[in-house]
């Protein structure tokens, strides 16, 4: 059995990990991939976005199937030339991945089906959006870039000038081009925010294991917000009521909704939810893995993601095709200093081996290139050090003992993952 991976993020190398646990043999080629993926996979230069190329890598190596994790090529469609191609791919089409790449499809969903989420409203015009904002005069005021923006099209303004600075940012000066044309205005919500992945393949929807993602750059939430620079699983504030509140009023309701405007969703949809005062509510959908949710909630299932992928694929999902082990994960970003301004790249990594070692640690590559057998840094997140362990306390302070072994000019990480939760505060 031949399998392609599409990407080449720390998300993806966890992928690739958990894909092998359960068969040691599978052949696994990961495009592009990147250094540290390279001693688990095949890596093929062939970018993430390339559809055609990479269909007619799965052409060429004959592989058996594929799966589509980052947003970009999903939004493009891959999954969707990869079936015309006759493949097998696990990952929601082009129409199914809506739901992540136009927050309009995805609120106006929410809206139409009852899925408790934050009032709303949509514009294409800025003078009438900052009137609407000036109008509601209510602070922080969410402003959404429609379309797919790198994580960085969602701006929470705090008074009317930093809101006119958003809508020219997005919509007039079009920093993220298209994406911006159209934006969604929303209501701020304060509560806890969790994330919960699940599998589905458009029948039957199995979440996963709970996390608790860390935006923002520095410790207690300090400075920009991040692709995410450490997470924790499971999240203590989701509780066993909330989950079945959740599976209720959300995780059901928005599988059945897909499948009732047509475009069925398999793959992993991940709800990114805020527990409100008022219940949880949807602040997200994502059509894809989280990173690095990923790298906290493989380690904790006990199942074959190899046939939970194909029976997605192929709409033969059963919910005890995946259980979570009673334990905790961890994992801690290491970030080039910079990140997620501009860095530089090319350091070369110590301690990786050393990090290794420790019992029950796992060296997640992001962003690193091999070179004479030297691992350098080539991304703004470089590495997650993920820990599993009986209790949160335990995972946190074996990750923090891998962290601590490696090294590289201007690395940067947070020095308090996990504490919140830890102290089960989250105000
Ligand atoms: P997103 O890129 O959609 O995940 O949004 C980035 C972050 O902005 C989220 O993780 C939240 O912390 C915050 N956010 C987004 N929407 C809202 C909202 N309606 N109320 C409060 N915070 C929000
Ligand atoms: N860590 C958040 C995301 O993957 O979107």
């Amino acid at each position: 059995m031949k399998v392609l991976v599409v990407g080449g993020g720390g998300r993806e190398h966890a992928i690739i990990r958990k894909l092998k646990e359960g068969h040691p043999d599978l052949e696994i080629l990961c495009a592009p991939g990147n250094g540290g993926i390279s001693a688990d996979a095949e890596c093929v230069a062939v970018s993430a976005v390339d559809v055609e190329g990479m269909v007619a890598l799965a052409k060429d190596r004959q592989v058996d199937f594929v799966c589509v994790t980052p947003d970009d090529p999903l939004a493009l469609g891959m999954v969707d030339a990869m079936k015309s191609a006759g493949f097998a791919a696990f990952g929601p089409d082009q129409a199914a991945a809506r739901i992540e790449s136009s927050k309009v499809f995805a609120k106006n969903l929410m809206k139409k089906y009852g899925i408790p989420t934050a009032g709303y409203e949509v514009f294409d015009d800025p003078a009438k959006a900052l009137d609407h904002i000036r109008t509601v005069n209510r602070y922080p005021a969410v402003i959404k870039a429609d379309g797919l923006a790198l994580g960085k099209g969602v701006i929470i303004a705090m008074n009317e000038s930093e809101a006119e600075a958003a809508l020219q940012h997005l919509m007039v000066d079009r920093a993220f081009g298209e994406s911006g044309s159209r934006v969604v205005i929303e209501e701020f919500l304060s509560g806890t925010e969790v994330s919960v992945l699940s599998f589905t393949d458009g029948k039957t929807i199995v979440p996963m294991v709970s996390s608790m993602d860390h935006k923002r750059v520095n410790d207690n939430d300090e400075g920009p917000n991040t692709g995410g620079m450490g997470t924790i699983a499971p999240s203590p504030f989701y509780t066993a009521e909330i989950a079945d509140r959740c599976m209720k009023e959300i995780f059901l309701p928005t599988m059945k909704a897909m499948a009732a405007e047509g475009c069925p969703f398999s793959g992993c949809l991940y709800f990114g939810l805020i527990l409100t005062a008022d219940g949880p509510k949807v602040i997200e959908y994502n059509s894809r893995f989280g990173d690095p949710e990923t790298q906290v909630v493989l380690p904790l299932l006990e199942g074959d993601l190899l046939a939970i992928m194909r029976a997605c694929a192929s709409g033969s999902l059963k919910p005890d095709m995946a259980a979570w082990k009673e334990a905790a994960c961890a994992c801690v970003i290491e970030a080039s200093g910079g990140y997620p301004g501009s860095y530089e790249k090319g350091k070369v990594i110590s301690g990786l081996d050393e990090a290794g070692q420790h019992e029950g640690v796992t060296v997640y590559h992001s962003g690193t290139k091999k070179e004479n057998g030297k691992y350098l840094t080539n991304g703004g997140r470089v590495l997650g050090i993920s820990a599993t362990g009986k209790t949160l306390a335990q995972a946190l302070a074996t990750a923090y003992e891998g962290v601590k072994e490696i090294t590289f000019d201007r690395m940067h990480f947070r020095h308090d993952i996990g504490q919140k939760a830890l102290k089960g505060n989250n105000a």
